[in-house]
């Protein structure tokens, strides 16, 4: 049986390093592997890649750090430019964070993003992951990271076969991601780019099932207990099935005479919390009806044309959404009307995107009235 000291040595620490510097992605806040990295473009995007797809990133980021280039920028933004800026990378409670993240880098910080894992858990939304990934890229700390894909090639390498979110399993992660930052650290290689190495084979070659791994380009494939066994496809097991939620939502395209559309802002707390949306109202028994929605929005029930639906699924939610659209003027006037050149300058979820797409019909024939 392999033992961890197999796998975390030397050698395999320059192998892994060795492969990254020949096949890492390019990626416009990487740069040169080992070249000195910005703080904070480490933190923007770490905390973007967390929960959203690199491809989604890749488009985002580039414009968000043309916008907000240093902590301070970001620390004097308005909420709203904010959150436009974060628009279609879903989990807004991270732009909320990194917002006040920055406000607390310049207040206590003098601006300069921390090197040290302690003082970077002290920035709101910032957990072990992050703090790891920016004091180890950025700083060349010796700080392990965990994430999804350093979890999938960390147990498939070591042929165990465990849930990632099973509370024991992660203090193993843990443990053998600090161990390979030390080993990083010892060697030449430096802890970040052995971080970064291991989540890019994760995300490009170790492949989370239906998608095989690619075992044949993996530079640990000789060193991989699961391989070994043949039971890549079987490592992680699957999480326990996520018991979602079924929320039923409604939304208005409500367009004036000047093709103008009605859009108010959510609270502060919950789903979406502070996004722009059409006039929208959600149960969570059944779908809201026509005239419940028409009730909401101010208008009559005559006026309002149901024109779609569609499922937005998050990670807890399955969000039923019911789309009617209508050229009206609402007696009981709240929101704003916003003309259709401007929408993206609000911060308005994918799921609302997707609603004014349906609604387009009515948006496009603005003094019509059915
Ligand atoms: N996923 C999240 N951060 C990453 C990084 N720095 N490199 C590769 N994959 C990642």
């Amino acid at each position: 049986m392999f033992s961890l000291l197999s796998v975390v040595n030397a050698r395999t620490i320059d192998t892994l390093a060795r492969w990254f510097r020949a096949n890492a992605r390019t990626l416009p806040w990487r740069g040169p592997i080992g070249a000195p990295r910005d703080p904070w473009a480490v933190l923007v995007s770490e905390t973007m890649l967390q929960q959203t797809q690199v491809a989604r990133v890749l488009e985002r980021f580039p414009r968000f750090i043309r916008r907000f280039p240093t902590a301070q920028s970001l620390a004097a933004a308005p909420d709203h430019d904010v959150l436009a800026e974060w628009a279609g990378m879903g989990y807004y409670r991270r732009a909320r964070n990194l917002h006040a993240a920055a406000r607390m880098i310049v207040d206590r910080f003098d601006g300069a993003v921390p090197r040290t894992v302690e003082d970077l858990l002290a920035l709101p939304g910032v957990g072990r992951y992050t703090a790891g990934a920016v004091a180890s890229i950025a700083f060349g700390d010796v700080a392990p990271i965990v994430d999804g894909n350093v979890a999938r090639v960390l147990l498939r390498v070591h042929g165990r076969k465990a849930r990632v979110d099973d509370r024991e399993t992660q203090r193993f992660l843990w443990e053998q991601a600090a161990n390979l930052a030390a080993a990083g650290a010892k060697g030449r290689q430096g802890a970040g780019v052995v971080n970064e190495a291991i989540m890019e084979l994760g995300a490009t070659v170790c492949l989370p099932a239906p998608a095989m791994p690619r075992c044949e380009e993996c530079p640990l494939a000789r060193w991989c207990v699961a391989r070994r066994a043949g039971a890549q496809a079987r490592i992680p097991l699957p999480r326990a099935a996520a018991n979602k939620k079924t929320v039923y939502c409604a939304s208005a395209v409500v367009v004036d005479s000047r093709g103008r559309v009605l859009l108010e802002q959510r609270g502060d707390g919950g789903m979406w919390a502070g996004l722009w949306q059409t006039p929208t109202i959600e149960r969570t028994d059944r779908a809201p009806t026509r005239a419940e929605l028409a009730r909401a929005a101010g208008i009559a029930a005559r006026q309002l044309h149901a024109c779609g639906g569609f499922t937005h699924t998050t990670t807890h939610r399955e969000v039923e959404f019911r789309v009617y659209a209508g050229a009206a003027k609402p007696v009981r006037e709240r929101g704003r009307w916003v003309a259709p050149g401007r929408l993206g300058e609000l911060g308005l979820s994918s799921a609302q995107r997707r609603v004014l797409s349906i609604g387009a019909g009515v948006l496009r024939t603005p003094t019509r009235s059915r």
